[in-house]
């Protein structure tokens, strides 16, 4: 019996996104990213990697590693390849789902994004039909990149009480996983904690490639004031280098939000003056701002995440973690 309740029934005709959505995907131009009512945070700007700061060896292999794949599928085919499924980890803040984000602007084939509170449910088991549900629509919609945010909500480790139905879930994103990029369904998620995540997921052919997004570093702390400050007024002479070395240990987050900090003050002060020109964010300003912000990410969860990384990251010659890397 297929009885659903009026919740169920709503929560489906959203997820279809209606007649008027279905429409609308049919006059999107090919390499459009779809908006869907999961996609609340699907990007608004489309430059791609132009507006990633740093991450270069990122960027690097990422390209090489999936972009590239799916944007030569012949070739791709004739050495049987098929694009990994990547899993983003690491602290707050450090682009993880800013990084995804940008890749699909950079496939530019359809992008579905999806975090816990889209597959919540009261219901028992209602949490289980919707993550096969999103499965089913995205093969609907393939070749599609899904984006699971938040992953270890979504796939916690299983219990061994069977009636935990927590388990079930994982149970069903096992199944979902399996080979998914054979159905044009490639697979994107972003997690904290990768050690919360059931190991049954992190096996390759669900999740193939486990990727350590790190701190960032003094050059890509300078990229990203640069990049954040090409967009204001801000004056000639700013030492981004300074700045640079005055933020060790803030995260991208932060200092997105340092420079915000700085262009209120400017903001508010030009107000003030209507017919001058705009005021210019200036150096001292901006070191003003990084004495009130204290970074987000403690040295204590910092020295987790060490801890964390040595466990899922691949290994150098020397036997250290590497920072970045495909477990292949
Ligand atoms: N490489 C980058 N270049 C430019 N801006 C960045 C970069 N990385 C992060 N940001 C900025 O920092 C913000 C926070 O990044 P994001 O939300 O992707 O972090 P996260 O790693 O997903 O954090 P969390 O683990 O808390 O979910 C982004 O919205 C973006 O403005
Ligand atoms: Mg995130």
């Amino acid at each position: 019996m297929n009885v659903k309740t009026n919740a169920e029934k709503e929560w489906l005709r959203k997820l279809t996104t209606g007649k008027v959505a279905e429409k609308k995907e049919q006059e999107t131009p090919p390499n459009a990213v779809v908006q869907t009512e999961a996609k609340r945070h699907a990007p608004k700007r489309s430059n791609g990697f132009c507006d990633v700061a740093g991450m270069d060896e990122l960027k690097q292999m990422v390209t090489e590693g999936f972009i590239n794949v799916l944007n030569n599928q012949e070739c791709a085919k004739a050495y049987g390849i098929t694009p990994p499924s990547l899993l983003f980890y690491g602290p707050a803040g450090c682009g993880k789902t800013f990084f995804v984000e940008k890749i699909a602007e950079e496939v530019g084939i359809n992008f579905m994004k999806v975090v816990p509170d889209d597959l919540a449910s009261t219901l028992v088991h209602g949490t289980q039909e919707k993550i096969g549900e999103v499965f089913r629509k995205a093969e609907r919609k393939a070749p599609i990149l899904i984006f699971f945010d938040e992953f270890d909500a979504m796939v916690p480790q299983r219990s061994n009480d069977d009636r935990n139905y927590q388990n079930g879930e994982t149970n069903e994103f096992l199944c979902m996983l399996n080979n998914a990029a054979e159905k044009g369904i490639y697979v994107l998620a972003a997690t904290n904690h990768p050690e919360r995540i059931d190991k049954a997921v992190l096996r390759t052919g669900r999740i193939d490639e486990i990727i350590y997004v790190d701190m960032p570093d003094a050059k890509a702390r300078e990229s990203l004031f640069k990049l954040e400050l090409s967009k204001l007024p801000s004056s000639g002479d700013i030492d981004y280098g300074r700045l640079a070395d005055l933020t060790y240990g803030y995260n991208c987050s932060d200092i997105a939000y340092i420079v915000k900090m700085a262009s209120r003050k400017m903001f508010n002060a030009s107000i003030k003056e209507k017919d001058k020109p705009y005021k210019v964010i200036t150096q001292s300003l901006l070191e003003d701002s990084i004495s009130h912000k204290s970074p987000s990410v403690s040295s204590r969860e910092l020295r987790e995440f060490e801890r964390v990384r040595c466990e899922y990251s691949p290994k150098d010659e020397g036997g250290k973690p590497t920072t970045i890397g495909f477990h292949m």
